[in-house]
């Protein structure tokens, strides 16, 4: 039976998380060396208009129709067959394969969407615009997240650098010279939805100062855009440190991320920060390409889980 195959990268907030729910801007990058993966693959004999979902790292095998209506991965492959005019997808079984950990601000959830929604597609013999697929992602990034700014829908379903604001068009950022990241997982799970929720909390409690704190991410990010823009990235470090801060204001940072952070930064990194939800997750390092593998390593000592070294542009 042919098989229709779609994948879809990884991500990291590089400047402005949170502050991007409340309408200031956030860039955010994709991380092409972990990826989601779905594949469709026609089943002539099963009953007609059968769809069977298997995911083996969530111990899911089930049919479409047993799911929850509003279980995310029955609902993208439903809006997508919606999207394309499709009363019915013909039998098949949808396989979804992730190296991306859930949880972690790595954007997985987006991933496996975007991944699914271009494989059903092709399935149906149909290509959707990126635009499209980021707008059928980002409805079920509402039932992952609660109130997502749509960040993680878009620079993943573009696979580009993307300067985004809630609502806007998509904008793709140009990278003006290639950068290496580190990105390190502290091991702690920490549900984006949770922390989007704290904030907001903490901010109805106090609007002024909580708006003063967006208002200065947000100025950050429109630096870090010219930076990166120009081809100036070593000048992004001192930017990573001061978002930083503003997110341990913000009450989203933790002493995990805080001790590893530390740590990249007296093994040579040139700045860091959290990245994506906070209180647990992935942090981001910035470095010079020669000193990626001794700042891998000296997470790795400070018990990180994960560590990537990435290439921006
Ligand atoms: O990287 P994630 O999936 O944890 O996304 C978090 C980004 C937030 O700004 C905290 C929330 C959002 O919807 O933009």
């Amino acid at each position: 039976m042919p098989a229709f195959t779609a994948q879809a990268p990884a991500k990291v907030i590089l400047f402005g998380e949170h502050a991007v729910v409340y309408g200031r801007p956030a860039i955010a990058v994709p991380v092409i060396s972990l990826r989601a993966r779905a594949i469709v693959r026609a089943e002539p004999r099963a009953p007609h208009g059968q769809v069977r979902l298997l995911a083996p790292a969530v111990e899911l095998d089930a049919l479409l129709d047993e799911l929850a209506e509003d279980h995310p991965l029955r609902r993208v492959v439903e809006l997508t067959a919606e999207e394309l005019g499709a009363a019915y997808l013909p039998a098949c079984q949808i396989s979804i394969q992730s190296e991306i950990p859930p949880a972690s601000g790595l954007g997985s959830g987006a991933a496996v969407s975007v991944a699914i929604i271009r494989a059903v597609a092709a399935y149906l013999g149909k290509s959707l615009s990126d635009e499209t697929v980021s707008k059928i992602a980002y409805e079920v990034e509402k039932i992952y997240h609660g109130t997502p700014s749509g960040v993680d829908n878009t620079v993943i379903a573009l696979q580009k650098a993307v300067f985004f604001v809630r609502g806007q068009p998509i904008q793709p950022l140009r990278v003006g010279r290639p950068f290496t990241l580190v990105i390190a997982d502290s091991g702690i799970p920490s549900p984006t939805a949770a922390t989007v929720a704290d904030v907001r909390v903490a901010w109805q409690q106090d609007p002024a100062r909580f708006e003063a704190l967006f208002d200065q991410i947000g100025a950050i990010v429109l630096q870090a855009r010219a930076l990166i823009e120009k081809g100036q990235p070593d000048q992004l470090a001192e930017l990573m440190n001061r978002n930083q801060s503003l997110l341990q204001e913000l009450g989203v940072s933790s002493p995990v991320l805080e001790h590893l952070i530390d740590a990249a930064r007296h093994a040579g990194a040139l700045g860091a920060k959290l990245s994506g939800g906070g209180r647990g997750g992935n942090l981001i390092a910035l470095v010079n390409s020669s000193d990626a593998s001794i700042v891998a390593q000296a997470l790795k000592e400070a018990s990180a889980r994960g560590v990537i070294v990435t290439t921006v542009g």
